[in-house]
């Protein structure tokens, strides 16, 4: 059993992408410069934000922190995101999810020019990696491709079944494994909320991405010998342990599984800092003007 290291690579690819804007500025061109918008003091989305701010440092790019209270309206919201469309400093924005109840995260994500939207989250991004055009891929997704790529892990024509489908996570993943490319010319299985045999499914499985934020979900009687577990579960729960009172949980039981399978995620430091460093390479390709031109 092989454990994944997504800190590891993570830093590695950190460090290739400050190289190359290093080459970038030698050459005259500017510096990359990412803008992330955060409403509200939600714990964890403070925390994402700043480990975003922080890698853009890492990068060496230019970020930008807008901050605005829980009581935004939708209206200024939309505003500001205008606003950030037309500034042509800023090559990319994000804002962070969630928002508050009384903010339609579709207006505001259909709000962003999808030629800045390196979440990739606008239908524009999304329709185009669903028929394989060149586009903004949503991150965690992305960071769980290049770790399969970086691991050598073949997916060609195995069975990877997907647990959730959020428009984040699931959706695009199972875009991702099932497209003409490597890693990809996986056979998908979506398992949702509703579906069935998904003990049966999950033991088939050469390839299981656990995505329902559902701590401890995928237990060592669901997977079969030799294969490849990808958990993108980050559940705060309470722990009286650690300093900040929680830690985070996967969705997959790690200790029982572990020892079964082929190479293993851990959380942290598995899917997670992959995220942030997929937003960073989607940050250099818009600064780049790479995908579109
Ligand atoms: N909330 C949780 N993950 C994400 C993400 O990747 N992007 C944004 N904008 N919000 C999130």
């Amino acid at each position: 059993m092989q454990i994944i290291d997504g800190k590891a690579v993570s830093e590695q690819i950190k460090k290739e992408i400050a190289e190359e804007v290093s080459r970038m500025i030698a050459k005259g061109e500017k510096r990359p410069h990412l803008a992330a918008v955060l409403v509200g003091h939600d714990g964890g989305s403070e925390t994402y934000v700043a480990n975003k701010v922080k890698a853009c440092e890492a990068c060496g790019f230019r970020s930008t922190l807008i901050r605005f209270e829980e009581n935004i309206t939708e209206d200024g919201l939309l505003r500001k995101v205008r606003e950030l469309n037309e500034e042509a400093d800023i090559d990319g924005f994000m804002v962070q999810l969630p928002l508050p109840k009384h903010i339609s995260e579709q207006r505001v994500i259909e709000a962003i020019d999808y030629r800045k939207d390196v979440d990739g989250f606008h239908p524009i991004n999304v329709g185009r990696l669903a028929i394989g055009l060149p586009c903004f891929i949503s991150a965690t997704p992305n960071g769980i491709l290049e770790l399969l790529k970086r691991y050598n892990i073949d997916t060609k024509g195995k069975k990877c079944v997907i647990l959730g489908r959020s428009n984040i996570v699931g959706k695009p993943m199972a875009n991702l494994m099932m497209r003409k490319a490597t890693p990809g010319d996986a056979t998908v299985t979506v398992l949702h909320s509703h579906s069935r045999y998904i003990r049966e499914e999950c033991r088939q499985a050469d390839i299981i991405i656990a995505a329902m934020g559902h701590p401890d979900f995928l237990t060592a009687d669901m997977v079969k010998e030799g294969a490849v577990i990808i958990d993108v579960g980050t559940t705060r729960v309470p722990d009286t342990t650690k300093k900040s009172g929680f830690r985070l949980n996967g969705d997959v039981k790690f200790d029982e599984v572990a020892p079964k399978c082929a190479f293993i995620t851990p959380v942290p430091g598995g899917v997670g800092p992959m995220t942030i460093v997929s937003l960073m390479r989607n940050t250099l390709l818009a600064g780049k003007r790479e995908i579109y031109p």
